[in-house]
C-alpha cells in the first residue's frame, strides 16, 4: 500500500519527469525489447530499430499515461480502468512484462536523475510502478 510519504516521493520523482516523457518513454522501451527480447512479441507490427518514431510515440503514451495515474495516485483503479481492459482483454499482455518495463524504467529515472533516486524514493517508486502492474493485470481472470 502507498503510504502518505510513498505518495509525496512518486509526485516528486514526476516533477523530474513529466517534462522529458517522450525520451525516457522510448529510453525505457528500448531498453526493454534489448534486455527482455521475448516482449518484442507484442510488437510485431513496429519498428523496434534504435530511434525509431513508433516507439518514441509509443513511450510518450505509455509515460504519459503513467503521469495520470500519478495525478490520480489515490484512485488508481478507476484512472487506469480502460488501460486495465485493453492490456488484459484485447492485448493479453503476460503479467511477466510489467515487471521487465517498470525495472527498465527505474534504471532510466536512475540514469538521468541519480540524486533523486535515494534507496527511500526508490522503494516508493517501485511499489507505485507495481501498484499500477497489479491494476493493469487485475482483469485477466
Ligand atoms: C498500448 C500503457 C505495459 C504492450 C498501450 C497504450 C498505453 C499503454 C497508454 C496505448 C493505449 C491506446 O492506444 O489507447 C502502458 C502502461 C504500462 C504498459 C502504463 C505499464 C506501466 C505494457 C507492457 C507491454 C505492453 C509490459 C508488453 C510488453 C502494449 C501493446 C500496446 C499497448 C502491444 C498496443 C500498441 C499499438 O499497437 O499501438 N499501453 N502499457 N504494455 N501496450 Fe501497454
Amino acid at each position: 500500500v502507498l503510504n502518505a510519504c510513498d505518495k509525496a516521493n512518486v509526485k516528486a520523482v514526476w516533477n523530474k519527469v513529466s517534462g522529458h516523457v517522450e525520451d525516457y518513454g522510448a529510453e525505457a522501451l528500448e531498453r526493454m525489447f534489448t534486455v527482455y527480447p521475448q516482449t518484442k512479441t507484442y510488437f510485431p507490427h513496429f519498428d523496434l530499430h534504435h530511434g525509431s518514431a513508433q516507439v518514441r510515440t509509443h513511450g510518450k503514451k505509455v509515460l504519459s499515461a503513467l503521469g495520470e495515474a500519478v495525478n490520480h495516485i489515490d484512485d488508481l483503479d478507476s484512472a487506469l480502468s480502460k488501460l486495465s481492459d485493453m492490456h488484459a482483454q484485447t492485448l493479453r499482455v503476460d503479467p511477466v512484462n510489467f515487471k521487465f518495463l517498470n525495472h527498465c524504467f527505474l534504471v532510466v529515472v536512475a540514469i538521468h536523475h541519480p540524486g533523486v533516486l535515494t534507496p527511500e524514493v526508490h522503494v516508493s517508486l517501485d511499489k507505485f510502478l507495481s501498484a499500477v502492474a497489479t491494476v493493469l493485470t487485475s482483469k485477466y481472470r
